[in-house]
């Protein structure tokens, strides 16, 4: 593997530099735009079981779908990684064999039967992103940023985040020995994603704004100090994260879904899962591409504002939602998921929050669970059903990107009914309330009676079990 295999263009005005041309905020100097990683073979088109073109310097469909299955059962960390298993088509590091990894990706699949029918779909998956290390999809994009950051011997990484991509930041950088920082909001951060952080050993800033306001000074110090940015607009995070979209299509024995759903916040995820699935179709691993939606919280809908806007003007707003890791007014990636979105086809929905909630529950009651800015996709598909965008016998796969356990404050306050304000509670209908009433689970405290706890018992016992 070879590093000039890979340049980086901006994916405003085009321009092609190399790698260490980039500057610390990865912007581009002429239009301010963000970069795209690209390789020899990256405009290179190639129908399926094509034979392989020798200007894309890749075995052909079939020999890549092999090695990545056979490395599956190698003992070497980067095989075992769900992220550098597809190392042939991530050629961004110096030393493969070097880069740090808490053995990312490798997700499952599930399949969500009760959501896909209270949808009015057939067939509904979730690829659970939160079973990553760290517990977010952040780990697939911090692999490979990190290790870049590494090898090229950088002492500080930082980031500015909503939790999730300062957890995996540290994380990573703890096992590659390097020192971090993070910048998070004060106050509304998930307790879980502060914990970790701190856990593992980051140089943790609460600053008193919002996650934008973050973004800003942070920006300011990767050009005074030399600070590795790891914010997505690292254009090596995405890479990382383009892998789910490899690993998804290997678990369906390479059929494509019709229909992703993605959650919107900084938007690189949508931007990074759109690339995976444009460069297998370039590479004639598949046939044709899935559509790609975004779904944001009513509350943080700068994306949402620009789709309906017959302008087309983004407009950033001020974010509030208790999806917190979605919790961005301005989003870094939006041109890339907005150019996802209108390449592929595909949506945007806003959920409000009692609708984000319902489906967190929904979700949780399959034996799954996602933290609340995941569930998003679930209450976004609901809708994109009842506007006819999805129909009943597409194949959908929602991309659930942290685990429950990221925000366990949230879901006890569901259950205890506490979550919601009274107006919140005046706005659902009969038929919702019906709804958050079967789904709430509060925990139930007795005395310590056998006689009171089987009285209990079987009076819950004798209720049906709901459909
Ligand atoms: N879901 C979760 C659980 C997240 O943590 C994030 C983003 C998103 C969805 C949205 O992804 O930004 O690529 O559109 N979290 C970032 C963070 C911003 O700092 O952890 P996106």
């Amino acid at each position: 593997m070879n590093v000039a295999t890979h340049h980086l263009r901006c994916t405003e005005c085009a321009a092609v530099i190399t790698k260490d041309d980039v500057s610390s905020n990865f912007r581009c100097p002429q239009c301010k735009g963000l970069y795209e990683v690209v390789y020899a073979w990256s405009d290179v088109k190639h129908p399926p079981n094509a034979p392989a073109d020798p200007a894309s310097r890749l075995p052909n469909p079939s020999a890549l779908r092999w090695l990545w299955q056979e490395r599956r059962s190698s003992s070497l960390a980067i095989d075992q990684s769900g992220v550098w298993r597809f190392r042939d088509l991530l050629p961004i590091v110096e030393d493969p064999e070097k880069v740090v990894t808490l053995r990312e990706g490798n997700t499952p699949l599930y399949d969500l039967p009760r959501c896909a029918k209270g949808a009015g779909i057939d067939w509904l998956l979730a690829k659970h992103q939160g079973m990553n290390p760290t517990g977010s999809f952040k780990d697939t994009g911090m692999t490979a940023a990190l290790s870049v950051a590494a090898q090229r011997g950088f002492e500080w990484v930082a980031c500015a985040s909503t939790g999730n991509t300062s957890a995996a930041m540290a994380a990573y950088a703890a096992r590659a020995g390097l020192r971090s920082i993070v910048f998070i909001p004060e106050g509304k951060i998930a307790w879980g994603k502060l914990s970790q952080a701190m856990d593992y050993g980051a140089l943790t800033i609460q600053l008193k704004t919002d996650f934008d306001g973050c973004v800003k000074i942070l920006g300011e110090l990767v050009q005074k100090f030399p600070i590795y940015l790891l914010n997505s607009v690292n254009p090596y995070r995405l890479e990382g994260q383009k892998t789910p979209a490899f690993e998804m299509v290997e678990q369906m024995d390479w059929q494509v879904p019709e229909h992703i759903v993605v959650p919107g916040g900084n938007l690189a995820n949508s931007a990074a899962l759109g690339k995976g699935f444009v460069e297998m179709h370039q590479l004639g691993l598949i046939p044709r591409t899935p559509k790609i939606s975004v779904i944001q919280a009513e509350g943080a809908n700068p994306l949402y504002r620009w789709f309906i806007d017959s302008n087309r003007v983004m407009k950033p707003v001020t974010a509030d939602t208790r999806a917190t890791a979605i919790r961005i007014g301005n989003p870094a990636s939006w041109r890339k998921a907005a150019a996802v979105i209108d390449e592929l086809g595909g949506w945007c929905e806003q959920v409000s929050e009692q609708e984000i909630a319902l489906a967190k529950a929904e979700i949780g009651a399959e034996g799954v669970g996602c933290e609340p800015a995941s569930a998003v996709t679930l209450a976004g598909l609901k809708k994109l059903v009842a506007l006819s965008k999805i129909t009943r016998e597409e194949r959908v796969v929602l991309i659930l990107t942290g685990h429950t356990l990221k925000d366990s404050q949230y879901t006890i306050d569901y259950h205890r009914n506490e979550l919601f304000t009274a107006a919140e509670t005046a706005q659902l209908t009969p038929a919702q309330l019906v709804q958050h009433a079967a789904l709430r689970k509060p925990p139930i405290v007795l005395e310590a009676d056998s006689a009171l706890v089987i009285r209990t018992l079987e009076s819950h016992m004798n209720q049906p079990q709901p459909a």
